[in-house]
Order: C-alpha cells, then structure tokens, then sequence
C-alpha cells in the first residue's frame, strides 16, 4: 500500500496544526520551526533556521531555556508556563512541552511544542487587577466584604436537618479546620459559609469567594495563588486570592470543577500553609481557612475523577451535607413566611400568607431549584399581586401545571373519588399543622374548622402531630 504518511504529508500536518513546534539540534540550533510557531515569534523561516536558539531568542539564558535543560538532562518537561521576548520585542507566553531527541541512547536534540496563551494571559493579569480592586482596598482598610452579610439567625428552617447544621456550623465557626459542604443548587450553600465565617474569631477579616467553574484553569492559578512580574496589562507584582484572604476566609465554591493540577497545589497550600505566586521562586505563609463547596456527592465525584481523594481527605475534616428541600418540607412554611416579610418589606405590599390551596402545592411539589425556588416563586407573586394572599392565579406556569397535574395524576393512578380527596385532605391538614407548629387550635382556625372536626379528621387521616 502507498505510503501515505510520507514526508510531504508530514510537512502539511505540521504547518496547519495551531500548536507551534520546533526542532533544536544539540549545539543549540533551529532546525525546524513549522507555520504556528513561526507566525507566534513573527519571524521569517528562512533567516532562522540554522542560527543558534538564542540568536532567535536574545531573552532567552541557558540556564532558563526548558529546551536546554531537556537538551542537558534528556528527561522531558510538560506543561510549563514559558514567557519570553521574541525577535520583534513583543513578550509572549506559552505553556511547553519539550522533549528529547535521542539517538542510540545519546541526545542529538529537542523538540519543542508551544501552545501560545498570551492573550489568555494577558486577560487573567486584568482579572487579577480587578479582583485586587475589589477585595484589597476592603483588606487594607480592615472592613469586612460587603458580601458577607449572613449569620446563622438568617438560616431559617426548624427541621432537624437544618437545626442539626446550625449547631454544627457554631461549633465549627470556632476553629480554623478546612470544611467540605456538600448540596444541591439553592440548598443555602453560600448562606451557610457566609454564617460560618462571620460566627467565628475571623468575623473581621476578609471573606473571599472564588466559584472555581467561572474560569479556565489557567486563569484561576494566577486568582487564587498570585503571580510575579513579567506582565503584560502592567509590570507588577500581584498577590492572588490567599493573600487577599489573609487572616479570614476563602470560600472556594464548585471545587469539584477545579483542574485535577491545581487541585494537588492547593492541598499543597493546605498542607503547609505557604503558597507561591506563579513565576516566584520564593513562597508566602498564608493563615486562610477553607470552605469549599460541591454541589455534586463528593463521592460520585472522587469516581468520575473530578475530585482528588488526596484534596477529599484533606477538606472534608468537617464535612456539611445540606438536603434538598423536599427532604425537608417542614421548613417551608417558615422559609414562605420569611421571605413574604422580606419581600413585603423590599417592594412595599402588605402580604399576610398564602391560600391553603397554594400552602398544599408548596407542600407536594418537588422544588428542585431548592430554597432559590421558593423565594423567586414569592418575590414573583409579590410583584404582580393585587390582594394581601398569594393564591394559585399568582404562581409561576410551572407550578400550576404541576397543581394540574395533581389532579389527572390521580386520574391517572386510577384513583376513587373519595381516596384523591383523602389525600388532598391530608395535604392541607398537615401544611396547617406545620404552619402552626402543631398547634390544633390555630391550625384549626387556619382551616376554618372546629377545634373537635380536626381532631377527628387527625384521627381518621391518621396524622400524628408527635411524628
Ligand atoms: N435556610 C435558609 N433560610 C433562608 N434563606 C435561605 C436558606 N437557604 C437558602 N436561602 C436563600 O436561598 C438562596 C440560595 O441560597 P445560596 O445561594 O446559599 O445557595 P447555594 O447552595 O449556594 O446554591 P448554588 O449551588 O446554586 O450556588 C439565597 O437567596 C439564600 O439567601
Ligand atoms: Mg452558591
């Protein structure tokens, strides 16, 4: 057969690939650059090759040159961030790979692969620079983030699950240990790490959070850990996101969207306590505690290896798991009352509560945008509402259909009459018993039934006001 991968081919594949790759023989010299790297360095082949790799590169010192350390040592170099001057003045990074060309057990020369990040780098300097702006000048003057306004009296919620957390969450606010929270979106994550650090001794220091997902790998090693001089937007040193938190707390949501690379350099951080900026030779002591959130099982995410078990082990000292609200209904009729208040007071209406209709929804519906769910399905209600209850007219489609749906789904299941509206019956009564902390007087007021009809409904239902 034709040999198709012939040397012609092989010239085309390598000028149309985007990574830049050159050919150094042992003395130092170029003996091949192909288009892209070509193109990065802005030089013309033709005066390059065969001139000394230096000659190309005057920024370049052997002793700094990964390709030279590859041409003396022979042992290949991944991944590394490189930033020089190419031939026209113009810095350039790169992230390399350089590996070794031997010849019956003996180096004849090197062969480097580029990617070009300096536009990537370039735009990780600004957000760095913005970052400082927002989180340092707060630092220097000692005032707590503004971000940080909740504590544990705004986590509300009276079921055991919640009760259980806030006790830890004060026990734990105390101390300095790495915690690991575990839940779904609008479970009050955020709400929780926010209590924490301002329950504990570093409630005057700075609160910094990172969601880790919001960016590429590269930018989020120079946010979290700094980097040195050698810029691009401005020629100067900048602390990273450790620094700025320096003596407070650094919440680092979404750590399970966090490259497996940097996930083993902040267990390094949290193992010594020093960090380095990238391009530093030197490394900083940093006090910070750790919060970090997932809002996927810590464990599904160890077996699809997105979570490090090392980092795992390491952060979850203290381990948080927040339920999904529907795991937890009981806490819906507070967390209503609650955020009608708030919002009553937030757009100036005067909401007293929600039909007995609207509180059954509530209480069969599975909320799957968690708490968040909630209050937007209130703050919705309560801008378009015209009386002082929510009822059905004021929930959002989605719930509505489900409300509908209620209906055909007993259809569907084949249910009697009577069993459909055994249930239904039962729905409400609970709803009322839990809005009244089982109080059967108030509850039977809320029901608008006597005090005896609901004690015998209780009966018949079979609700226990102890369970
Ligand atoms: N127990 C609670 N009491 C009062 N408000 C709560 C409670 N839990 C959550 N909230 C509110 O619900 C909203 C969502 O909470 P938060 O942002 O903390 O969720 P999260 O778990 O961080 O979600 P995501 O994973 O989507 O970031 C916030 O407005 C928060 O104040
Ligand atoms: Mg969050």
């Amino acid at each position: 057969m034709e040999n198709l991968l012939n040397q012609k081919n092989i010239d085309i594949i390598l000028d149309y690939v985007s990574d830049g790759i050159q050919i150094i023989n042992k003395d130092g010299k170029l003996v091949y650059c192909n288009r892209a790297s070509a193109i990065v360095d802005d030089i013309n082949r033709g005066d390059v090759i065969g001139k000394h790799l230096f000659h190309v590169y005057p920024s370049l010192e052997e002793q700094t040159s990964f390709t030279f350390r590859v041409l003396r040592t022979g042992i290949p170099i991944y991944n590394v961030e490189q930033t020089y001057t190419n031939y026209r003045n113009k810095k350039i990074t790169t992230i390399n790979s350089t590996f070794p060309i031997k010849d019956s057990g003996e180096i004849v020369g090197a062969i480097e692969i580029s990617r070009n990040i300096t536009d990537v780098k370039a735009l990780s300097e600004k957000l760095i620079d913005l970052q400082n702006q927002i989180h340092g000048g707060k630092n220097r003057e000692g005032i707590k983030s503004d971000e940080v306004k909740y504590t544990f009296e705004d986590i509300i919620g009276n079921s055991r699950e919640i009760l259980k957390i806030k006790s830890i969450g004060v026990k734990v606010a105390m101390s300095s240990s790495p915690i690991l929270i575990y839940g779904n979106t609008g479970t009050g994550k955020e709400l929780l790490v926010q209590a924490i650090h301002n329950g504990g001794r570093r409630r005057n220091k700075s609160f910094v959070a990172q969601n880790c997902a919001a960016l590429p790998a590269n930018l989020l090693e120079g946010i979290l850990f700094g980097t040195v001089k050698g810029g691009f937007t401005d020629a100067y040193d900048r602390p990273g996101l450790f620094e700025l938190a320096h003596g407070g707390t650094l919440f680092l949501d979404e750590i399970n969207s966090m490259s497996l690379e940097l996930q083993a350099k902040l267990l390094r951080v949290l193992q010594d306590g020093r960090i380095r900026r990238i391009g530093d030779i030197n490394t900083t002591k940093v006090d910070v505690r750790i919060i970090a959130a997932t809002n996927v099982d810590p464990e599904i995410a160890i077996k699809k290896g997105s979570l490090r078990k090392d980092l795992y082990y390491r952060i979850s000292t203290i381990t948080i798991d927040i339920p999904d609200l529907k795991d937890r209904k009981e806490d819906i009729p507070l967390l209503t009352e609650h955020f009608i208040k708030k919002y009553n007071k937030r757009i100036y209406r005067n909401v007293k509560g929600i039909s007995g209709e609207v509180a059954s929804i509530f209480q069969s519906y599975d909320w799957p945008g968690n708490i968040r769910e909630l209050e937007h399905v209130i703050e919705r209600a309560l801008n378009i509402i015209d009386g002082d209850m929510i009822t059905l007219e004021y929930l959002p489609k989605s719930l509505i259909r489900f409300h509908r749906n209620m209906g055909t789904e007993a259809l569907k299941e084949n249910l009697p009459l009577k069993d459909a509206l055994e249930n239904f019956e039962r729905r409400m009564v609970r709803e009322a018993l839990l809005k009244n902390h089982n109080n059967i007087s108030q509850a039977a007021s809320l029901l608008k039934i006597p005090r005896q009809t609901l004690q015998y409904k209780m009966k018949k239902l079979k609700i226990d006001v102890n369970i």
